[in-house]
């Protein structure tokens, strides 16, 4: 095992350049399995994740090679719909495959995730909303077994809570259905709209791209797709958020602005400098008669889904308010158990009192962090201990990365080239 060792205090500086979105690719290499054919995606990030969707469907049947950062990925001989729990228990998205598999062979043998560090995160919406467009689904053994006995008819599926990776199997599922299908209180991030434009070029009718509601008249077959992943604005948000914590200044290029409306905003409250180009967000502080003021003011977040605060960006944003001058407020309405962090930034001498899914951070100011050894808990915590670990004073050693390998791809290569001081150790 590894552990990531961060010494602190440098002010991060330059540019650092974003990759295809985790959260987007994952959704985008399951649709491959729509449409016999090769397929080409173009910006794919090199993660443990987008590896493991990899094996799994190569388990299926499923041909792919990468060059560089594209996915050539051809379904041609899918036949085995089965995803096991060997794979499935080490990413909760491989439930992705449900939707196009049933789509595709009428049948489908997922297991069911399982718990997770942030929450329960049942799948209880995937499942009703299959049953709507007439899929029988068995729950046996940890495993749905879906079968469609006759054929695939759309319906109207309403969701309790604006479910992402839901609305994204539905969608997977309808394309391919008789008649049309209306999905009401959809999820609306950037990455299902990366999935419609994909789905729509490969023949797909999907309308209300970007709304809550989406109407999808089905066809009976999709051609091979060749697509382009969208830049993942989370990674974007951690880098603008890990430079800011610093007390550095620097721009994330290859990103795309229009998707972080609510984190941009919170970071100009914070009292930071922040500039937009189309593709570029550079931070840092502002200019004070010839003097930097390097000040980062309280603000209060409260997640929300897109495009409200994003909960990914919940615990980074945290570190950051632990060096803030002030108070703040922050709110998790998303997930149950998403404050795994705050136990170890409590050993880095931060200050958070938690009630519920409320947490009131005292900020102690720039520099007021120690160096500790620290333990990842999950992708989004883990990331947020890197940033307490570059504004620290001294020495941090991070251990459990494997969850950081998840989600951020060259991690320690782009952190040196904003002249952070970061390695890797065995443990
Ligand atoms: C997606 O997870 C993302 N994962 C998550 O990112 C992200 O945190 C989450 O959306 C919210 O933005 C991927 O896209 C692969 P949800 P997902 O279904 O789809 C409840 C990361 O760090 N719910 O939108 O699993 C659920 O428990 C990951 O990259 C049900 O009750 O999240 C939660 O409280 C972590 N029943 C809420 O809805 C269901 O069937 C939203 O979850 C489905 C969800």
């Amino acid at each position: 095992m590894e552990k990531l060792v961060i010494e602190g205090g440098v002010p991060l500086k330059g540019n650092v350049r974003i990759s295809g979105a985790k959260n987007a690719a994952l959704p985008l290499m399951a649709a491959t399995l729509l449409a016999p054919g090769e397929h080409v995606l173009r910006n794919v990030p090199d993660l443990r994740d987008t590896r493991t969707l990899l094996r799994l469907m190569g388990n299926m049947g499923v041909k792919s090679r990468r060059e560089d950062d594209v996915l050539y990925i051809d379904s041609t001989n899918l036949e085995h719909a089965e995803a096991p729990y060997e794979l499935v228990k080490t990413m909760r998205a491989s439930v992705l495959v449900l939707g196009p598999l049933v789509a595709r062979l009428g049948r489908a043998r997922v297991s069911r995730p399982g718990g997770c560090a942030i929450g329960a995160r049942p799948i209880d919406f995937h499942i009703m909303g299959l049953e709507h467009l007439g899929v029988r689904c068995t729950l046996e053994d940890g495993y749905v077994d879906a079968v469609v006995d006759s054929e695939l008819t759309g319906n109207v599926v309403y969701f309790d809570i604006p479910s992402v990776t839901g609305t994204e199997n539905l969608l997977m599922a309808a394309v391919l259905a008789k008649g049309q299908t209306v999905l009401k209180n959809a999820a609306r991030e950037p990455e299902i709209e990366n999935l419609i434009d994909m789905l729509n070029s490969m023949g797909a009718k999907i309308s209300g791209r970007g709304s809550d509601k989406l109407i999808i008249d089905g066809v009976e077959s999709l051609t091979p797709a060749d697509a382009t992943i969208i830049p993942d604005r989370i990674e974007a948000g951690t880098y603008l958020i890990a430079i800011a914590a610093s007390g550095g200044c620097g721009t994330v290029t290859h990103c795309n602005p229009g998707h972080l409306p609510s984190l941009l905003e919170k970071l100009r409250h914070a009292g930071l400098l922040v500039t937009e180009t189309e593709d570029s967000i550079t931070i840092g502080f502002p200019d004070k008669e010839g003097d930097i003021e390097r000040h980062i003011s309280g603000v209060d977040i409260k997640t929300a889904p897109y495009p409200g605060y994003p909960t990914d960006l919940q615990a980074q944003f945290m570190a950051l308010m632990t060096l803030s001058g002030g108070n703040s407020v922050i709110k998790e309405t998303i997930f149950e158990n998403r404050f795994m962090h705050v136990a170890e930034l409590h050993r880095m001498g931060a200050q958070i009192k938690i009630d519920g899914r409320t947490a009131l951070v005292s900020g102690l100011g720039l520099n007021s962090l120690d160096g500790a050894q620290v333990m990842a808990t999950d992708l989004r915590a883990s990331s947020s201990l890197v940033i307490a670990g570059l504004a620290a004073r001294g020495r941090t050693e991070i251990s459990r990365i494997y969850h950081l390998e998840r989600g951020y791809e060259n991690l320690i290569e782009k952190l040196t080239g904003l002249g952070a001081r970061v390695w890797k150790e065995a443990e």
